[in-house]
């Protein structure tokens, strides 16, 4: 088990706020509070009651991509649950060094498309260089996003997914509200995280979610919960798909 290297290693992480990201309205309820007094793995703003985690800086990419990851993961039956077909266009939220985007990438074939964003332009060097290596580079699109926008295009997308990502969205409304825009009327919105209910997943507290948070946060969006998967030994999977009148 890789945890406490990947705990050190999440220090290395990007500014959380960065300069100019203004603030937009939001519902009532999904307001950001800061905290001086917060957990040494958080950016000291709270979503829903939620500290958000620090972003794992790309120091970390060796992570990501070690040996064990689909033993211990079991990231084969997280492909197969996606259901993807031939021609799909997903996009890959935070897809740090392309581990799902190039499996992905052989799954919709040369008729599909996976958009692979982040916000760490030296995530998407190392994405893109796996990408040649698979052979895959034309079907996988980079997109430098913002923490506020993966600037998809608009109604472009069947599935969105993020691994192990929203827990440390810097600014998860304004994210989800983006990604939403993002998605095909319809499309769904695909969540992987850390079970936060199960104190024998050795991941530290912010970097894990409760299936009951994330539905909250989900619930000020136009956003239809469809189902949670739990077949992965140490994650939940929950899909949510964009209602049909956005
Ligand atoms: C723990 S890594 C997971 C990478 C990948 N999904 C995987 O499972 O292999 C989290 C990634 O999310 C990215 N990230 C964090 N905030 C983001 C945002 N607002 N928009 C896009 N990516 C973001 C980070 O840069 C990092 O590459």
């Amino acid at each position: 088990m890789h945890t406490s290297k990947f705990l050190v290693l999440l220090c290395g992480c990007v500014g959380p706020f960065l300069a100019g990201a203004a603030e937009q309205p939001r519902p009532v309820g999904a307001a950001y509070e800061t905290k001086v007094k917060h957990d040494r793995d958080g950016i000291g703003k709270f979503y829903f009651g939620r500290e958000i985690a620090q972003v794992m800086g790309h120091q970390a990419a060796g992570w990501l991509e070690r040996r064990n990851r689909e033993e211990e993961e079991r990231t084969d039956l997280l492909l197969n649950a996606l259901d993807l077909k031939a021609g799909d266009v997903v996009a890959d939220v935070g897809a740090g060094s392309g581990y799902f985007s190039w499996r992905m990438a052989q799954m919709v074939g040369p008729t599909g498309k996976i958009f692979a964003n982040d916000i760490q332009p030296e995530m998407l060097e190392l994405l893109m260089a796996q990408m040649r290596k698979r052979n895959v580079e034309k079907i996988v699109e980079p997109i430098l996003g913002t923490v506020q926008d993966p600037k998809l295009p608009a109604n472009s997308t069947d599935l969105i997914l993020l691994v192990d990502v929203y827990h440390e969205l810097d600014f998860p409304f304004e994210m989800t509200r983006a990604m939403i825009k993002g998605l095909k009327s319809g499309g769904r919105l695909v969540l992987v995280e850390y079970r936060g209910e199960d104190p024998a997943v050795p991941i530290k507290k912010l970097h894990k979610m409760t299936t009951t948070q994330v539905k909250k946060e989900m619930a000020v969006h136009p956003l239809t919960f469809v189902r949670q998967i739990d077949v992965l030994p140490q994650q939940h999977i929950l899909i949510f798909r964009k209602s049909a009148t956005e």
